[in-house]
């Protein structure tokens, strides 16, 4: 049984009255409390890489854009891990595009070097990647791995995501095999892509729910205007479209909380930039639980650009996490420390992986959040 029916989601994700909205964000609220605590993880972001082979027609750092690229070296990421250590991040999340020029082997020796030098939990986001990669880097220590599948509609996924030659791109099934391998995983999607119907990101959610994701990450989708749906004759749904606004990011956060009740859920930076002054504290207060700031060393940062005008851009790593931690303890909220996984492992980087009993209520045990319609 879901824990929402398609016809409540539906009827969320089009609410605009605010006061009703209020009661689902507290609903939201409520449930995040019980199942993960008032602790808010700090993930430490490092950009590791903005070669991409990848054309999606979101994003900025798609391979048809010219501009100047950057891989970082073994010795920047591991300064990077350090200073996550020393801010006292649990977590440390590599990103890239998808860039095959990040040699797995390669990659494996700075994830064992992480995972011998400091009590981080390693969460990468690299893209789609070979099976024996992703396995190699999971024997290597990666606790985690962030894909999100971007929307669960077929046709739009095609349309944004241009194949690459004969290579099928089917990231609900890499999911799944990323679980199999041990990792914890999250995906998510942008509220407002082009082309996204209120039914779409409905099933998105329901997808997430059905593959029981340990973390989903969900932001406003910022336009780029040198990328396909950056244009102003981008393709959108019409009248069903979904905006890309915060309201909307809210609704699908609160509703994710409802039905994954135990997932880390981010509020995103990209949430923070449709609304610098307290979008993220918004976030938290309507079923999120964790926040990802940014370690890439600043002349790298300028070149990660996903999409344009990124909050926070200009802040150094100090001041960020400085200004984070005001911000949770404004909201009486904690700062979460360890690395806050959906599951205490007994071994993180010994296989076969056993998965102990979740931190806070039994899963199959787990209340159903019902929410009673207004
Ligand atoms: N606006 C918002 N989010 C974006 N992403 C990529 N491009 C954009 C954009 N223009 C998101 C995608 C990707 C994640 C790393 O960033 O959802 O998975």
């Amino acid at each position: 049984m879901p824990r929402l029916t398609h016809e409540e989601i539906l009827h969320w994700l089009r609410e605009s009255d605010p006061a009703a909205l209020a009661t689902l964000f507290a609903r939201a609220d409520e449930v995040r409390r019980t199942h993960v605590g008032d602790d808010i993880h700090l993930r430490g972001l490092i950009e590791i890489s903005s070669y991409c082979v990848r054309q999606c027609h979101y994003c900025g750092l798609r391979s048809a854009r010219s501009m100047p690229r950057y891989r970082m070296s073994r010795e920047e990421i591991l300064a990077g891990a350090r200073s996550a250590v020393d801010l006292g991040f649990g977590t440390v999340v590599l990103q890239s595009g998808e860039d095959f020029g990040i040699e797995a082997a390669w990659l494996a020796e700075v994830l064992r070097t992480i995972k011998q030098e400091t009590p981080l939990a390693i969460t990468l986001s690299l893209g789609e990647r070979h099976s024996d990669e992703l396995r190699l880097w999971r024997e290597a220590g990666a606790d985690r791995y962030l894909l999100r599948f971007e929307t669960s509609d077929p046709a739009l996924y095609a349309a944004i995501h241009p194949r690459r030659g004969s290579a099928v791109s089917d990231r609900v099934s890499l999911l799944r095999e990323l679980r199999d391998l041990g990792y914890e995983i999250g995906s998510g999607v942008m509220a407002g892509i082009p082309g996204q119907t209120y039914e779409m990101l409905a099933r998105d959610i329901e997808l997430f729910e059905s593959l029981d994701l340990d973390m989903v990450g969900i932001g406003p989708f910022l336009s780029h205007p040198d990328t396909p749906l950056g244009a102003p004759n981008a393709p959108t749904a019409g009248a069903d479209q979904v905006p890309s606004s915060e309201w909307m990011v809210l609704k699908a956060v609160a509703l994710t909380r409802l039905v994954c009740p135990e997932a880390n859920l981010p509020s995103t930076t990209a949430l923070a930039t449709i609304n610098t002054l307290d979008g993220r504290e918004h976030g938290l207060q309507s079923g999120a639980n964790v926040f990802m700031p940014v370690l890439t060393p600043a002349p790298y940062r300028q070149m990660y650009q996903i999409y344009p005008g990124k909050a926070c851009i200009d802040e150094d790593a100090t001041q960020c996490n400085t200004c984070l931690r005001a911000r949770i303890e404004s909201l009486g909220r904690t700062v979460g420390t360890g690395p806050g996984g959906r599951f205490t492992r007994t071994a993180s980087h010994s296989l076969p992986i056993l998965r102990s009993q979740p931190r806070f209520i039994p899963r199959k045990n787990s209340p159903s959040p019902l929410v009673v319609l207004p």
